[in-house]
């Protein structure tokens, strides 16, 4: 079982350096993909109201016989529940399909601007905070602008904000607005699903270097600029796989060929709707 390190956020929050993404693993095949997980010793799990699969989660942590308190169990309010009195019972309805007494970290999933509710979701997380329903709350694809204005609306900032990050979208400045605020930043897709980066050259060079796959370097790539990496796989032994780059250290040379990869993209959540 590897040593995961624990990194230190907000009013001494410690989460584990690297979780796993959970998008897309569903029904009882899902629950068995999350044992083998939390058997290859994952405790933060990523999921999300709008993945249909917080019930397997939090069955899958209840039949695994680890202590409920070693887990992170992180999920995400979606935006057509911003509204303050349907955040409060999206939260709740979370809470049931999890199984659990109390949800560890709660997102907001995205901030979808336009609609202009995000700071009132934001507050229903607070007062769920206070109210003993969730232990941590933060946000997901939230700029520096939108963290600006929920941190002054409330005085509360977020443990975190979870956003794109891989070598082809870094993005140095939200991380860095992140940091200034003492938010962590937790990573998705960083594997660069969708996209051939595991298959661009100045990876596989550098991953072949270091005698490990692309994914196990991308991943290290992810701890060495001090992001939580969330790697989704069903599969026994990439999730395995996954855990084993906290020893795969990158030299100044190798971070800067990476960080020349950076090419932007991804969703812009000033106009992303996602809901
Ligand atoms: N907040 C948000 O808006 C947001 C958006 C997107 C994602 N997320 C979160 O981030 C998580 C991860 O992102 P993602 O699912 O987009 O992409 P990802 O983790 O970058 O990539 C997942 C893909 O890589 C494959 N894979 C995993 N490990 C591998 C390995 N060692 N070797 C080869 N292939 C491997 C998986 O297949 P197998 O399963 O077959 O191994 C899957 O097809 C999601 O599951 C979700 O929890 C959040």
């Amino acid at each position: 079982m590897p040593d995961i390190p624990l990194l230190t956020g907000q009013d001494g929050a410690r989460l584990p350096a690297i979780g796993l993404g959970t998008y897309d693993l569903r029904g009882a095949e899902g629950v068995r993909q999350v044992r083998t997980a939390i058997d290859a010793g994952y405790r933060l799990l990523d999921t999300a109201f709008n993945y249909d699969n917080e019930g397997v989660v939090g069955r899958a942590i209840a039949e695994s016989g680890v202590p409920r308190e070693s887990f992170v169990y992180s999920t995400k309010l979606p935006g057509r529940y911003h509204r303050h009195d349907l955040a409060r019972k999206a939260i709740e309805e979370s809470l049931f399909r999890s199984g659990l007494d109390r949800l560890d970290l709660v997102l907001i999933h995205w901030p979808n601007p336009r609609r202009g509710l995000y700071a009132e979701a934001w507050r229903a997380l607070v007062e769920a905070r206070a109210d003993g329903l969730v232990s941590m709350i933060g946000v997901s694809n939230f700029t520096p602008e939108h963290l600006h204005r929920i941190i002054g609306d409330t005085g509360v900032t977020p443990v975190l904000n979870q956003i794109l990050v891989n070598p082809y979208t870094p993005h140095d400045e939200w991380r860095a607005a992140n940091a200034e605020r003492g938010v962590l930043t937790e990573g998705y897709t960083p594997l660069g699903k969708g996209t051939d980066l595991a298959e661009d050259p100045v990876v596989t060079a550098i991953a072949a270097d270091h005698g490990v796959s692309t994914s196990r370097l991308l991943l290290a790539w992810s701890v060495a600029i001090g992001v939580i990496p969330l790697p989704k796989s069903g599969d026994a032994a990439r999730q395995a796989e996954n855990l084993d780059v906290f020893d795969v250290e990158l030299t100044d040379d190798e971070l800067g060929r990476l960080a020349a990869l950076s090419r932007g993209g991804g969703a812009d959540p000033d106009t992303h709707e996602e809901l």
